[in-house]
Protein backbone atom coordinates (compact mmCIF):
# COMPACT_ATOMS: atom_id res chain seq x y z
CA UNK A 1 0.00 0.00 0.00
CA UNK A 2 1.09 3.51 -1.02
CA UNK A 3 2.48 5.42 2.24
CA UNK A 4 1.85 9.08 2.41
CA UNK A 5 4.54 11.94 3.75
CA UNK A 6 4.35 11.80 7.42
CA UNK A 7 3.81 8.01 7.44
CA UNK A 8 6.91 7.61 4.99
CA UNK A 9 8.65 10.89 7.19
CA UNK A 10 7.88 8.77 10.40
CA UNK A 11 8.92 5.28 9.06
CA UNK A 12 12.12 6.19 7.18
CA UNK A 13 13.05 9.83 8.07
CA UNK A 14 16.47 10.58 9.49
CA UNK A 15 16.83 13.88 11.18
CA UNK A 16 19.36 16.28 9.33
CA UNK A 17 19.62 13.43 6.59
CA UNK A 18 16.41 11.93 5.40
CA UNK A 19 13.56 13.85 4.47
CA UNK A 20 10.37 13.28 2.60
CA UNK A 21 8.56 15.81 0.50
CA UNK A 22 6.22 16.58 -2.07
CA UNK A 23 8.51 18.82 -4.66
CA UNK A 24 7.73 18.54 -8.10
CA UNK A 25 3.91 18.46 -8.65
CA UNK A 26 2.29 15.97 -6.00
CA UNK A 27 5.02 13.17 -6.51
CA UNK A 28 6.90 12.19 -2.88
CA UNK A 29 10.62 13.00 -2.98
CA UNK A 30 13.26 11.48 -0.29
CA UNK A 31 15.67 14.30 0.16
CA UNK A 32 19.58 13.62 1.10
CA UNK A 33 21.93 15.63 3.16
CA UNK A 34 24.95 14.44 4.31
CA UNK A 35 28.75 15.66 4.70
CA UNK A 36 29.68 13.94 1.08
CA UNK A 37 26.64 15.73 -1.08
CA UNK A 38 22.60 16.46 -1.53
CA UNK A 39 20.83 14.11 -3.57
CA UNK A 40 16.80 13.78 -4.57
CA UNK A 41 15.37 11.30 -5.63
CA UNK A 42 11.75 10.04 -6.98
CA UNK A 43 9.20 7.64 -5.73
CA UNK A 44 7.79 7.75 -8.79
CA UNK A 45 10.02 5.46 -10.90
CA UNK A 46 12.80 5.31 -8.95
CA UNK A 47 14.19 8.26 -10.44
CA UNK A 48 17.36 10.01 -8.61
CA UNK A 49 16.66 13.60 -10.13
CA UNK A 50 20.20 15.63 -8.43
CA UNK A 51 23.63 14.87 -7.36
CA UNK A 52 25.55 17.22 -5.60
CA UNK A 53 29.00 16.35 -4.05
CA UNK A 54 29.81 18.72 -1.34
CA UNK A 55 32.97 19.56 -4.02
CA UNK A 56 31.52 20.23 -7.18
CA UNK A 57 28.27 21.67 -9.25
CA UNK A 58 25.30 19.43 -10.19
CA UNK A 59 26.18 16.29 -11.94
CA UNK A 60 22.67 14.87 -13.51
CA UNK A 61 20.99 17.13 -15.94
CA UNK A 62 17.16 17.83 -15.22
CA UNK A 63 15.03 19.20 -17.84
CA UNK A 64 13.42 22.42 -16.88
CA UNK A 65 10.18 21.83 -18.73
CA UNK A 66 10.15 18.39 -17.62
CA UNK A 67 6.46 16.80 -16.16
CA UNK A 68 6.06 15.71 -12.98
CA UNK A 69 2.89 13.93 -13.48
CA UNK A 70 1.58 10.48 -13.34
CA UNK A 71 1.95 8.33 -16.56
CA UNK A 72 4.76 10.52 -17.99
CA UNK A 73 8.61 10.11 -17.94
CA UNK A 74 10.26 12.44 -15.84
CA UNK A 75 13.20 14.14 -18.39
CA UNK A 76 16.40 13.67 -16.69
CA UNK A 77 18.34 12.57 -13.55
CA UNK A 78 18.32 8.68 -13.83
CA UNK A 79 15.48 7.18 -15.32
CA UNK A 80 15.18 3.32 -15.34
CA UNK A 81 14.55 1.56 -18.49
CA UNK A 82 12.84 -2.14 -17.10
CA UNK A 83 11.98 -4.40 -18.44
CA UNK A 84 12.74 -3.49 -21.90
CA UNK A 85 15.14 -0.34 -22.84
CA UNK A 86 14.02 1.52 -26.52
CA UNK A 87 10.96 0.16 -28.41
CA UNK A 88 9.32 -2.98 -27.00
CA UNK A 89 10.53 -5.89 -29.30
CA UNK A 90 7.34 -6.90 -31.07
CA UNK A 91 4.24 -4.45 -30.02
CA UNK A 92 5.25 -0.79 -30.98
CA UNK A 93 2.28 0.36 -28.82
CA UNK A 94 3.82 -0.78 -25.45
CA UNK A 95 5.34 1.92 -24.07
CA UNK A 96 9.16 3.06 -24.80
CA UNK A 97 11.80 1.86 -22.61
CA UNK A 98 9.55 -0.09 -20.06
CA UNK A 99 7.16 0.73 -17.17
CA UNK A 100 9.61 1.23 -14.05
CA UNK A 101 10.21 4.91 -14.55
CA UNK A 102 6.45 5.71 -14.85
CA UNK A 103 5.59 3.32 -12.12
CA UNK A 104 5.74 4.30 -8.25
CA UNK A 105 7.86 2.18 -6.19
CA UNK A 106 7.96 1.41 -2.84
CA UNK A 107 10.93 2.44 0.13
CA UNK A 108 11.96 -0.45 1.70
CA UNK A 109 15.06 0.94 3.64
CA UNK A 110 17.02 4.17 5.05
CA UNK A 111 20.08 3.64 6.41
CA UNK A 112 23.89 5.65 7.30
CA UNK A 113 26.18 3.75 6.56
CA UNK A 114 29.35 3.28 8.46
CA UNK A 115 31.65 5.89 6.55
CA UNK A 116 28.44 8.34 6.90
CA UNK A 117 26.99 7.88 3.22
CA UNK A 118 23.37 7.34 3.13
CA UNK A 119 21.74 4.18 1.34
CA UNK A 120 17.71 4.47 0.50
CA UNK A 121 16.49 1.07 -1.65
CA UNK A 122 13.28 1.04 -3.10
CA UNK A 123 11.18 -2.19 -4.68
CA UNK A 124 8.78 -2.64 -7.71
CA UNK A 125 6.93 -5.54 -7.93
CA UNK A 126 4.47 -7.56 -10.62
CA UNK A 127 1.08 -6.59 -9.62
CA UNK A 128 -2.07 -6.70 -12.11
CA UNK A 129 -0.77 -3.39 -13.59
CA UNK A 130 2.54 -4.44 -14.54
CA UNK A 131 1.48 -7.65 -16.34
CA UNK A 132 -0.62 -5.74 -18.80
CA UNK A 133 2.48 -4.71 -20.04
CA UNK A 134 4.71 -7.88 -19.43
CA UNK A 135 3.05 -11.26 -17.76
CA UNK A 136 6.11 -12.26 -15.70
CA UNK A 137 6.85 -11.99 -11.98
CA UNK A 138 9.59 -10.05 -10.98
CA UNK A 139 10.86 -8.45 -8.44
CA UNK A 140 12.89 -5.12 -9.35
CA UNK A 141 15.44 -3.50 -6.75
CA UNK A 142 17.05 -0.13 -6.85
CA UNK A 143 19.61 0.83 -4.62
CA UNK A 144 21.26 4.08 -4.20
CA UNK A 145 24.28 4.64 -2.07
CA UNK A 146 24.97 8.49 -2.11
CA UNK A 147 28.75 9.46 -0.72
CA UNK A 148 31.72 11.25 -2.68
CA UNK A 149 30.68 8.65 -5.00
CA UNK A 150 26.85 7.83 -6.24
CA UNK A 151 26.04 4.28 -6.66
CA UNK A 152 22.94 2.92 -8.36
CA UNK A 153 22.43 -0.69 -8.52
CA UNK A 154 18.89 -2.23 -10.45
CA UNK A 155 18.68 -5.95 -8.94
CA UNK A 156 16.08 -7.85 -10.55
CA UNK A 157 14.53 -11.53 -9.40
CA UNK A 158 12.73 -13.94 -10.47
CA UNK A 159 10.28 -15.28 -8.07
CA UNK A 160 8.66 -17.39 -10.75
CA UNK A 161 8.85 -20.89 -11.82
CA UNK A 162 9.49 -19.72 -15.38
CA UNK A 163 12.38 -18.23 -17.11
CA UNK A 164 12.15 -14.35 -17.60
CA UNK A 165 14.14 -12.15 -20.02
CA UNK A 166 14.72 -8.42 -19.62
CA UNK A 167 17.01 -5.63 -21.32
CA UNK A 168 17.51 -2.58 -18.80
CA UNK A 169 19.21 0.66 -18.80
CA UNK A 170 20.25 3.11 -16.00
CA UNK A 171 19.56 5.86 -18.52
CA UNK A 172 22.07 8.61 -17.00
CA UNK A 173 21.29 12.05 -18.10
CA UNK A 174 24.98 14.42 -17.31
CA UNK A 175 25.20 18.16 -16.57
CA UNK A 176 27.80 19.39 -18.28
CA UNK A 177 29.31 22.80 -19.09
CA UNK A 178 28.59 22.50 -22.95
CA UNK A 179 28.40 19.68 -25.36
CA UNK A 180 30.76 20.75 -27.53
CA UNK A 181 33.52 21.71 -24.73
CA UNK A 182 33.23 17.39 -23.64
CA UNK A 183 35.14 14.53 -24.69
CA UNK A 184 34.42 11.04 -23.81
CA UNK A 185 37.30 8.34 -23.16
CA UNK A 186 36.66 4.52 -22.54
CA UNK A 187 35.00 3.66 -25.85
CA UNK A 188 37.97 3.70 -28.68
CA UNK A 189 38.20 -0.15 -30.49
CA UNK A 190 34.48 -0.49 -28.95
CA UNK A 191 31.97 -2.03 -31.66
CA UNK A 192 28.78 -0.07 -31.47
CA UNK A 193 25.23 0.17 -33.44
CA UNK A 194 24.32 3.76 -34.70
CA UNK A 195 20.57 3.48 -34.36
CA UNK A 196 20.45 6.26 -36.51
CA UNK A 197 21.41 4.18 -39.37
CA UNK A 198 21.09 1.10 -38.15
CA UNK A 199 24.47 0.00 -38.73
CA UNK A 200 27.45 -1.24 -36.90
CA UNK A 201 30.73 0.06 -36.63
CA UNK A 202 34.20 0.06 -34.52
CA UNK A 203 35.17 3.58 -32.82
CA UNK A 204 38.57 4.40 -34.19
CA UNK A 205 39.11 7.65 -31.99
CA UNK A 206 40.28 7.48 -29.05
CA UNK A 207 38.08 10.03 -27.58
CA UNK A 208 34.55 10.87 -28.63
CA UNK A 209 33.57 14.03 -29.70
CA UNK A 210 29.50 15.13 -29.80
CA UNK A 211 28.87 17.56 -32.66
CA UNK A 212 25.05 16.25 -33.70
CA UNK A 213 22.61 13.94 -33.13
CA UNK A 214 24.18 10.78 -31.74
CA UNK A 215 22.48 7.11 -30.37
CA UNK A 216 25.27 4.58 -30.27
CA UNK A 217 24.73 1.56 -28.39
CA UNK A 218 28.59 0.28 -27.66
CA UNK A 219 28.34 -3.53 -27.13
CA UNK A 220 30.85 -6.14 -25.49
CA UNK A 221 32.25 -3.84 -23.27
CA UNK A 222 32.47 -3.66 -19.26
CA UNK A 223 35.01 -0.60 -19.71
CA UNK A 224 34.28 2.53 -17.33
CA UNK A 225 34.05 5.95 -19.07
CA UNK A 226 34.56 8.88 -18.02
CA UNK A 227 33.41 12.62 -19.71
CA UNK A 228 36.30 14.84 -20.03
CA UNK A 229 34.41 18.73 -19.27
CA UNK A 230 37.61 20.74 -18.70
CA UNK A 231 35.71 23.68 -18.30
CA UNK A 232 33.78 22.63 -15.09
CA UNK A 233 37.29 21.72 -14.10
CA UNK A 234 35.74 18.17 -13.62
CA UNK A 235 36.07 14.54 -14.85
CA UNK A 236 33.06 12.20 -14.34
CA UNK A 237 33.85 8.40 -14.33
CA UNK A 238 31.00 6.10 -15.11
CA UNK A 239 32.28 2.70 -13.75
CA UNK A 240 29.98 -0.34 -14.11
CA UNK A 241 28.89 -4.08 -13.13
CA UNK A 242 27.21 -6.57 -14.51
CA UNK A 243 26.27 -4.41 -17.61
CA UNK A 244 28.28 -5.25 -21.38
CA UNK A 245 26.70 -2.61 -23.03
CA UNK A 246 26.92 1.41 -22.58
CA UNK A 247 24.74 3.89 -24.70
CA UNK A 248 25.86 7.51 -25.41
CA UNK A 249 22.81 9.49 -26.15
CA UNK A 250 22.23 13.09 -27.59
CA UNK A 251 19.20 14.14 -29.44
CA UNK A 252 21.13 17.31 -31.05
CA UNK A 253 19.24 20.71 -32.10
CA UNK A 254 16.61 19.04 -34.77
CA UNK A 255 15.29 16.52 -32.62
CA UNK A 256 15.33 18.67 -29.36
CA UNK A 257 13.16 21.16 -30.78
CA UNK A 258 10.30 18.28 -31.38
CA UNK A 259 10.44 17.24 -27.21
CA UNK A 260 7.74 19.24 -25.67
CA UNK A 261 9.97 18.50 -22.31
CA UNK A 262 13.01 19.73 -23.39
CA UNK A 263 14.20 23.95 -24.41
CA UNK A 264 15.08 24.05 -27.62
CA UNK A 265 18.69 24.75 -27.15
CA UNK A 266 18.39 21.57 -23.84
CA UNK A 267 21.00 19.39 -25.93
CA UNK A 268 23.61 21.65 -25.47
CA UNK A 269 24.03 20.95 -21.95
CA UNK A 270 23.44 17.04 -21.25
CA UNK A 271 24.65 13.77 -22.39
CA UNK A 272 23.20 10.57 -21.74
CA UNK A 273 25.52 7.74 -20.72
CA UNK A 274 23.56 4.77 -20.13
CA UNK A 275 24.75 1.51 -17.75
CA UNK A 276 22.93 -0.88 -20.83
CA UNK A 277 21.66 -4.64 -20.74
CA UNK A 278 20.81 -4.94 -24.38
CA UNK A 279 22.54 -6.32 -27.57
CA UNK A 280 24.58 -9.49 -26.76
CA UNK A 281 23.82 -8.43 -23.04
CA UNK A 282 20.22 -9.47 -22.62
CA UNK A 283 19.25 -11.17 -19.19
CA UNK A 284 18.04 -14.55 -19.02
CA UNK A 285 16.55 -15.65 -15.41
CA UNK A 286 15.77 -18.98 -14.48
CA UNK A 287 13.60 -19.24 -11.57
CA UNK A 288 15.09 -18.07 -8.27
CA UNK A 289 18.08 -16.56 -9.95
CA UNK A 290 18.78 -12.77 -9.61
CA UNK A 291 20.76 -10.15 -11.78
CA UNK A 292 22.62 -6.99 -10.63
CA UNK A 293 23.51 -3.84 -12.65
CA UNK A 294 25.61 -1.18 -10.91
CA UNK A 295 26.80 2.04 -12.26
CA UNK A 296 29.29 4.00 -9.83
CA UNK A 297 29.41 7.69 -10.92
CA UNK A 298 32.42 9.88 -9.10
CA UNK A 299 33.45 13.17 -9.78
CA UNK A 300 37.91 13.69 -10.34
C1 LIG B 1 17.90 6.80 -25.73
C2 LIG B 1 17.43 6.17 -27.02
O1 LIG B 1 18.46 5.87 -24.89
O2 LIG B 1 16.76 7.41 -25.10
C3 LIG B 1 16.83 7.25 -27.92
O3 LIG B 1 18.52 5.52 -27.66
C4 LIG B 1 15.70 7.97 -27.18
O4 LIG B 1 16.34 6.66 -29.10
C5 LIG B 1 16.22 8.47 -25.84
O5 LIG B 1 15.24 9.04 -27.96
C6 LIG B 1 15.16 9.17 -25.00
O6 LIG B 1 14.03 8.39 -24.86
P1 LIG B 1 12.71 8.95 -24.21
O7 LIG B 1 11.66 7.89 -24.36
O8 LIG B 1 13.03 9.22 -22.77
O9 LIG B 1 12.37 10.22 -24.95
Amino acid sequence: MEMNIDELNEKFGIEGEVGFMELDGDLPFITITNKYAEADICLYGAQITSYRPMRTTEVLWMSPYSVFEKGKAIRGGIPVCFPWFGPHASDSALPQHGFARTSMWEVTGVDTLEKGETCVSMQLKSSEETKAYWPHDFVAEMTFVIGDSLSVTLKVTNPSDEAISYTSALHTYFNLSAIENIKIAGLANTHYENQLDGNRYVQEEELLEISEATTRHYFDTEADCIILDPYFKRDIRIAKEGSKCSTVWNPGAEACEQMSDMPNDGYETFVCLETVNKINDQIDLAPGESHETTAVISVE
